[in-house]
Formats: structure tokens, C-alpha cells, sequence
């Protein structure tokens, strides 16, 4: 497994292109099964998690091209049952199902299974296909889904800590196609979201609301082939935001949304952080002295859960106690460990975790346990002094498009060392 080999205490400086969105893309490749026709989507980040997809969707018989960020798909045939080892191994690949099922009347695909940052249900998934009139068992690890057309419905989608971003695009995608009117109540409102609605509705979909907790869909007999070009990560826009202020760095970050991440760049000026925002770039300046900020991580348009872990590094840097408290997985601190490895300071009290910032930090060996917490080490090696080699990055390359060589474009120096 690679590693990357990270000397460093130097402040970044330049200028970064920040990717198509991974979560985005996921769901809208999934989409793509909903029609015989060609679609090509364009702006699609080269990473593990798509090339995975990919593979996926070649096993349910369609076809399935990429190359140069642009992926051009065909399902003019579709088997009904997903490669069971595929599937199991990339728990995005759940969005698979409804599509599947609003067009071939049946789908089997396997049960996801739980990761490190939570037990990850998809009872809320379920909940809302059985509402649309399928008939679900599960046996033999496959979720087996049946229906004769699909039927709209009301569907109720919040959960225990609010409503479920990869159960409404399953649902969306469903009621696509079902005859009559669906209506998703406290539908996820996040960006990737909407993006999937412009989408489908550029495929001949009927949908209103994409966006807000209330979405319409009038079903269609038939949808047609599309092009579409993905929203920027905000994610990956944010990561590198953080990297850069905790680096005392000078980074623009070009082809981004600022619209997306309210959130985070609200906390980001709070804690001292000096920037300038544009419609489509962001500038982190340097000289900005960190203080400490207290986080909840809530669904958007709050502080999203998959910038918990960044920010978490970047909290080293202040002196005195900054509480990140997360609420939407249950397990999502596996970094604080690590980040201990170089210095840190983090206590874990129930869903908090209580950082004592502005000690002294040296570079260690620490092992990525997941994508988000990957990335906060990065961040967290490139801000302190040494060497530091982060282990297993194949979380990262899931995805992070080429992270290493955005970041030696802005002056980083890190090495990706290959296993041997
Ligand atoms: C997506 C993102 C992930 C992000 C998460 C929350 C993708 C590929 N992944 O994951 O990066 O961290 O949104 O923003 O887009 N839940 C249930 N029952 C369900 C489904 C979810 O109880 O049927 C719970 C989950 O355990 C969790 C919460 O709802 O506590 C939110 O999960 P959800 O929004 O579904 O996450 P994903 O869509 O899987």
C-alpha cells in the first residue's frame, strides 16, 4: 500500500484547480442506468471510488468509458443483479438500486456493509422504495427489490440526525420513473443533490424542489440520453482551504463554488482566517492568526461531517480548546488518534472531541484510516515540523484527484512512496 512522505512546516503557495465532485458524480453515474441511451458526463474526477463505479456498471452489462475526465456511458441492456463483491465494497454504490429497479422492475444488490465512521443503515433507502410500491427481502447479503411499475408516493426521509443525501438521490432516481406524483419530505438538501436533479431533469425528468427539504416528482414514461458537466468538489475545495491556512500559505483555489461552502467558510473567518471570496475562487492569505472555533456538524447548509476531520488539524494550530462535536456518524474520530501521533492534544467525549491547540507538533508515522480523517493528516503533516509519512493512502486516491501533485504545484514537499 502507498504512502506519502511529507517534509513539512513550509507555507503553500500558488494556485489549485479544484476537481469535479466525487459525491456528485457517484449518484449521476448511477443515474445514467435509468435510460438505453448515451449519456456523457463531463468534468468526472480520474479517482478509485469512479473507476469503481465504472466497474460496477460495466458488471450490470452497460457500457462504460473514460477518459480524460470525461465519461461516456450506455446501458442498452441491464442485468438485474449487481456483482455481489463489487458492490459490497464501496458503499456509494448503493444509489445503484433505485435506478435498477425503476427499469427493470427488479434489482438485487448487495448489502452494504457498516466502516469505520459509523454502522451506515439504509433502512431510510428501503423505507422509501417499499413507499413507491416495491417489494423488498433481504437474504443471502442481497437486498432483492421487485415492483411492476413503481407507484408515486408521499415519502418521509428524515432520520434519527436529519435526512439521508444518498437515500434521496435513490429515491429521486426511483420516482423518476414511477407513474404519478412522489413527493420527498425532509428530502437532504445538499449541493450533490441538486446537481443529480439537473441531471435527470436534463434526461426528461419532471422534478421540483431540488434543493429544499420538499421535492416533487411527476414520473415519466421514459427518460432520454444527457450530457452534464459536474459541480465543482466542495469538499476538496475546503480541504485545500484548510491546508493552506494551516500552512500560513498563500493558495487560490480556482473553479470552485463559494455558494457551497457558507458553512465552512464562515468558521474559517471566525477562526482568524484571512481570504478573499469570489463567485467561482477562493484566495486563503497568509498572516492570519488561528484562534479557536467550536463545530457541530449538521446535514447542509451547516458545517458539513466530511470537513470535520480537517478542521480538526487546522484547531491544532490555535492555542487553547476548540470543541468539534459530530452528529451525523457516530464514529467519525478515528484521526484524533493519529493526529496524537505528531503531538496533538484530543480528548473524546461522547460525540465531541475537545482539542487543546497550539502545542508543539513533530512529524510521525500515522496510519489513514478513512478518506476525510486521510486528509486531515495531510494537513496536519504539512504543518508540522519533520517528516511525516502517511500510511495507506489508497483512502485518499478513493477521493482526491492526483492529491499529490496538486499540492507539490504549491510548493509541498510530498513523495508518494510506492509499497514494494
Ligand atoms: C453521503 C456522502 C458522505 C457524507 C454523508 C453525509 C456520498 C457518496 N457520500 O453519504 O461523504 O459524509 O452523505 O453528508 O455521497 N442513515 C440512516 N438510515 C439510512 C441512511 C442513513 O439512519 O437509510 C443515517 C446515517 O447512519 C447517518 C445519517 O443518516 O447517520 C446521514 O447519512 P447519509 O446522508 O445517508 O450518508 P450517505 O448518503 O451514505
Amino acid at each position: 500500500m502507498d504512502s506519502f512522505l511529507i517534509q513539512g512546516g513550509r507555507p503553500l503557495c500558488g494556485d489549485i484547480e479544484i476537481s469535479g465532485s466525487k459525491n456528485a458524480v457517484l449518484p449521476i453515474l448511477a443515474a445514467t442506468l435509468l435510460t438505453r441511451e448515451k449519456c456523457i458526463i463531463r468534468r468526472v474526477p480520474d479517482l478509485s471510488d469512479v473507476h469503481f463505479m465504472g466497474k460496477i456498471i460495466r458488471s450490470l452489462g452497460a457500457d462504460f468509458n473514460y477518459e480524460n475526465g470525461i465519461v461516456t456511458i450506455q446501458a442498452k441492456r441491464l442485468k438485474a443483479r449487481g456483482d455481489y463483491d463489487l458492490i459490497r465494497k464501496m458503499r456509494g454504490s448503493i444509489c445503484i438500486l433505485g435506478p435498477l429497479l425503476a427499469r427493470s422492475g427488479k434489482a438485487s444488490v448487495s448489502m452494504p456493509g457498516g466502516c469505520v465512521i459509523g454502522t451506515r443503515p439504509i433502512d431510510l433507502h428501503l423505507k422509501g422504495l417499499k413507499a413507491l410500491a416495491a417489494e423488498i427481502h433481504i437474504r443471502g447479503g442481497y437486498v432483492h427489490a421487485k415492483a411492476g411499475r413503481l407507484q408515486g408516493a408521499e415519502v418521509f426521509l428524515g432520520g434519527r440526525v436529519g435526512p439521508t443525501v444518498l437515500g434521496t438521490a435513490n429515491i429521486m432516481m426511483a420516482a423518476t420513473l414511477a407513474e404519478g406524483v412522489t413527493v420527498i419530505e425532509s428530502a437532504a438538501c445538499e449541493p450533490e443533490i441538486t446537481d443529480l436533479a439537473h441531471f435527470l431533469i436534463a434526461m426528461g425528468a419532471k422534478i421540483e424542489g431540488a434543493g429544499s427539504p420538499r421535492m416533487v416528482i411527476t414520473g415519466v414514461d421514459r427518460l432520454h440520453g444527457a450530457e452534464h458537466e459536474v459541480i465543482p468538489d466542495r469538499i476538496e475545495a475546503a480541504t485545500y482551504a484548510m491546508a493552506a491556512a494551516a500552512t500560513n500559505g498563500e493558495v487560490t483555489l480556482h473553479h470552485m463554488r463559494c455558494d457551497h461552502l457558507a458553512a465552512v467558510l464562515d468558521k474559517l473567518k471566525e477562526a482568524g482566517v484571512r481570504m478573499e471570496a469570489r463567485d467561482t475562487s477562493l484566495k486563503i492569505l497568509p498572516g492570519g492568526e488561528i484562534s479557536t472555533v467550536d463545530v457541530s456538524t449538521q446535514p447542509y447548509t451547516g458545517f458539513p461531517t466530511d470537513a470535520q476531520a480537517q478542521l480538526m488539524a487546522l484547531m491544532l494550530k490555535a492555542a487553547g480548546l476548540s470543541i468539534i462535536t459530530e452528529r451525523i456518524f457516530e464514529s467519525r474520530f478515528m484521526h484524533a488518534n493519529e493526529l496524537a501521533r505528531l503531538g496533538a492534544d484530543i480528548a473524546i467525549e461522547g460525540p465531541s472531541a475537545i482539542i487543546r491547540g497550539g502545542l508543539p507538533l513533530s512529524g510521525a508515522e500515522v496510519m489513514a484510516s478513512d478518506l476525510r480523517a486521510s486528509a486531515a493528516l495531510v494537513i496536519a503533516g504539512l504543518m508540522c515540523p519533520g517528516s511525516t509519512q502517511v500510511n495507506r493512502i489508497y483512502h485518499l486516491d478513493r477521493g482526491y484527484e492526483g492529491m499529490d501533485k496538486k499540492l507539490r504545484s504549491i510548493g509541498a514537499k510530498v513523495k508518494r512512496v510506492k509499497e514494494r
